[in-house]
C-alpha cells in the first residue's frame, strides 16, 4: 500500500479560494480586497476597512456614515452580558471573558429563531450580526481590563470614532491624536490574514451551517494559543525577562541553548519578513517618541538584530504590536483580546464568504492505531449484525 502524502498542520495545502485578502510571501505583501494593507493603515479609519472586508469595496461618505451610525448604536455591553463577564474569575485569562461574552451575545440574539436548520442565517442577517459584534467588542475588551484593575466600566461616547472611543472606554480619558492613529493602524493590520488558524477554525464551523456566533467563539479559542494570537502577549513577557538592551546577548544564548521559541518571530507563510511589520514598527516609533521611552526601542532593535543575525528568522506583527500596546497603557493580558476586536472583521467576512459557496470542511486522516481487536468474552449478536448489513430491513 502506498503511504498517503500527509501535510502535517496543512502546511502548503490550498483548501479554497478567497477574495478577501492575499498574502504574498514572495513580495512580502498583504492585500485586503486588492488594497495594500499599509495604504489602508495610512489613510483609513478602521470602520472603513471593516466595511471593505465585508463588502468588497471601500465605503463612500454616506456608506461610512451609515456604518458608523449602526456601530455607535451597538457599542454598549448589554447588562446580562456584563453579568456573565463578572462570573468569569478575575484571575482567568481575559480571552475566556471574551469567549463567554460572544457566546452569550449569540444565544441572546438567536433565541427564538427556531431549529438548527436556520442557524446559519441569511447574508443580510450575518452582515448585521457582524457589525454588532464589531461594535460591542471594544466595550467587552476595555471592561475586562478595567475590572481587573478594580474600575467601573466607562460608557461609550458616540462623538468619537471607533479607535478613539475604544481608548476612551479603556482609560476614561481622551487619547492624544498620535496614540489614536497608532492604535487605529494596529487594528487595521490585525484585521485579516487569509486562512490563518483562527479564521480557518471559523470557516470549519460555518461550513457545518452552524451560526456565525459559534464560529466566532471557536475562532476566539484558536486565537488564544501562543503560536497564534497569544504571541503578542508573550513578546511582552520576553521583554520583561530581558529587561534592557545590554542583556539581549546573554539572554539569547541561554534561550537558544534551551531551544526556546522566541515569541514574535517566525511565521508559517512569511519566511523573509512579515509584510505588516514595517507599518507597525513605524507606529511603535511614534509612540516611543510620544511617551519618550527610547529604552523600549533599544531593546526592540537589539533583540531583532541579534535574533535575525543568529537564526535568520524575522519578526512578525506581534513583535512591534506588543510593546506598542504596552506603551499605550494596555495590560499585557489585554493584548490578545485587542487582536480579537480587530480580527472579528476578517473572521466574519470569511464566515460570510464560506456560506456564500459552502462545502462542508471535512478532511481525511490515515489511521495508525492498533489493528482491529476484540473485547474478551464478547460474543457478537450475529442476528443483529445480519440485519445491520441490510439497512432497508433495519429501517423497516
Ligand atoms: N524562535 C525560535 N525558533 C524558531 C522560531 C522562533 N520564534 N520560529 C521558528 N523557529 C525554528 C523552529 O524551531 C524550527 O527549527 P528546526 O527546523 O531546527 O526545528 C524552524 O524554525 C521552523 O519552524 P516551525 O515552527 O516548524 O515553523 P512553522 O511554520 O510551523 O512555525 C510559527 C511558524 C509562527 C508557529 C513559529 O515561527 C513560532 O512558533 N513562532 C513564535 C510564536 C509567534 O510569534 N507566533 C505568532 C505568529 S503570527
Amino acid at each position: 500500500m502506498t503511504e498517503p502524502d500527509i501535510k502535517k498542520g496543512l502546511a502548503g495545502v490550498v483548501v479554497d479560494y478567497t477574495a478577501i485578502s492575499k498574502v504574498n510571501p514572495e513580495t512580502n505583501s498583504l492585500l485586503y480586497r486588492g488594497y495594500p494593507v499599509q495604504e489602508l493603515a495610512a489613510t483609513q479609519p478602521f470602520e472603513a476597512v471593516a466595511y471593505l472586508l465585508w463588502n468588497g469595496e471601500l465605503p463612500d461618505d454616506e456608506q461610512l456614515a451609515q456604518l458608523r451610525l449602526t456601530e455607535r448604536a451597538h457599542r454598549a455591553i448589554p447588562d446580562d452580558v456584563r453579568t456573565a463577564i463578572d462570573l468569569v474569575p478575575l484571575d482567568a485569562h481575559p480571552m475566556d471573558e471574551v469567549r463567554t461574552a460572544v457566546s452569550l451575545i449569540g444565544a441572546r440574539d438567536l433565541a427564538g429563531t427556531g431549529s438548527v436548520l436556520d442557524a446559519s442565517g441569511s447574508a443580510e442577517q450575518n452582515l448585521e450580526r457582524s457589525i454588532r459584534l464589531f461594535a460591542v467588542l471594544p466595550a467587552i475588551v476595555s471592561y475586562g481590563q478595567r475590572r481587573r484593575r478594580g474600575l467601573e466600566p466607562v460608557a461609550p461616547r458616540d462623538d468619537l470614532d471607533y479607535a478613539a472611543n475604544f481608548l476612551w472606554m479603556t482609560f476614561g480619558e481622551e487619547a492624544d491624536e498620535v496614540v489614536v492613529d497608532a492604535f487605529n493602524r494596529s487594528m487595521i493590520l490585525y484585521a485579516e490574514h487569509s486562512f490563518n488558524a483562527s479564521t480557518f477554525t471559523a470557516r470549519v464551523i460555518a461550513s457545518t451551517l452552524s451560526d456565525l456566533y459559534s464560529a466566532v467563539v471557536g475562532a476566539v479559542g484558536a486565537l488564544k494559543g501562543p503560536l497564534h494570537g497569544g504571541a503578542n502577549e508573550a513578546v511582552l513577557h520576553i521583554f520583561d525577562e530581558i529587561g534592557s538592551a545590554e542583556n539581549v546577548s546573554a539572554w539569547l544564548d541561554q534561550a537558544l541553548a534551551e531551544k526556546r521559541k522566541i515569541m514574535g518571530f517566525g511565521h508559517r507563510v512569511y519566511k523573509r519578513g512579515d509584510s505588516r511589520v514595517p507599518t507597525m514598527k513605524a507606529a511603535l516609533d511614534t509612540l516611543v517618541e510620544h511617551y519618550d521611552r527610547p529604552e523600549v526601542a533599544a531593546l526592540y532593535d537589539a533583540l531583532e538584530s541579534e535574533f535575525v543575525a543568529r537564526k535568520g528568522i524575522y519578526p512578525n506583527l506581534d513583535y512591534p504590536s506588543g510593546p506598542a500596546y504596552n506603551l499605550i497603557g494596555f495590560d499585557t493580558l489585554t493584548f490578545t483580546p485587542l487582536f480579537v476586536a480587530a480580527r472579528v472583521t476578517g473572521w466574519t467576512a470569511h464566515i460570510m464568504e464560506q456560506l456564500a459557496s459552502n462545502a462542508l470542511i471535512r478532511p481525511l486522516s490515515e489511521y495508525n492505531g492498533p489493528d482491529e481487536r476484540h473485547i474478551d468474552g464478547y460474543v457478537a449478536d450475529t442476528a443483529a449484525l445480519a440485519v445491520a448489513d441490510r439497512p432497508e430491513e433495519a429501517a423497516g
